[in-house]
């Protein structure tokens, strides 16, 4: 029993060793997107990559994952979309319901709008409004979520609107 756990410990740290390797060399822009694959847990840490990430490398929103999901690079849960905005269920959803409303254009978070962005902006409200209608949660309610930066926990770099219902949240967030 002993040996046994003395092994797990050896081979565990060895995992921990490789991964930190990994993530040392590997640049961070990679990891927030590696991240965000659903592979990486802890929510405030991804934010965190993808906010060095940003900062570092200056991260082009086009190269995000969901760039791709409006290209149709990657498969996505598509369940809206018109000429300015698409809507997609998350990977890993938080909520029964957990949907996320982008704009095409790409724009790196809400802080980036300018005053030209007004329609832009009221026209995602509209079309998470209409999404939510159309996923049943009108009557039991949902909660609209706009992560910015870090602080925020925003773990990719390309506006999106959460849509989130089918459970009794709570307040404040965490
Ligand atoms: C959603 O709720 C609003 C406010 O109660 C109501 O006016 C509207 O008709 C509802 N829509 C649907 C599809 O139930």
């Amino acid at each position: 029993m002993a040996l046994l756990l003395r092994r797990t410990s050896f081979y565990a740290s060895r995992l921990f060793l490789t991964a930190a390797a990994a993530l040392s060399v590997a640049p961070r822009v990679l990891m927030a997107e590696f991240c965000t694959d659903g592979k990486c847990n802890d929510e405030v840490e991804k934010a965190k990559l993808a906010s060095e990430a940003a900062d570092k490398y200056q991260f082009q929103p086009q190269d995000t994952i969901f760039s791709k999901i409006i290209r149709k690079e990657i498969p996505a849960d598509i369940i809206y979309e018109d000429e300015k905005a698409i809507a997609f269920r998350d990977v890993n959803p938080v909520a029964p319901t957990h949907i996320l409303v982008i704009p095409r254009k790409p724009l790196t978070q809400l802080a980036a709008s300018t005053e030209e962005d007004i329609p832009l902006l009221g026209h995602l409200l509209w079309v998470a409004k209409n999404v939510a209608e159309k996923e049943n949660l009108n009557d039991s309610g949902y909660r609209i979520v706009i992560n910015n930066g870090r602080d925020a926990a925003q773990s990719v770099y390309h506006l999106h609107i959460h849509i989130l219902g089918g459970r009794q949240m709570s307040w404040p967030p965490g």
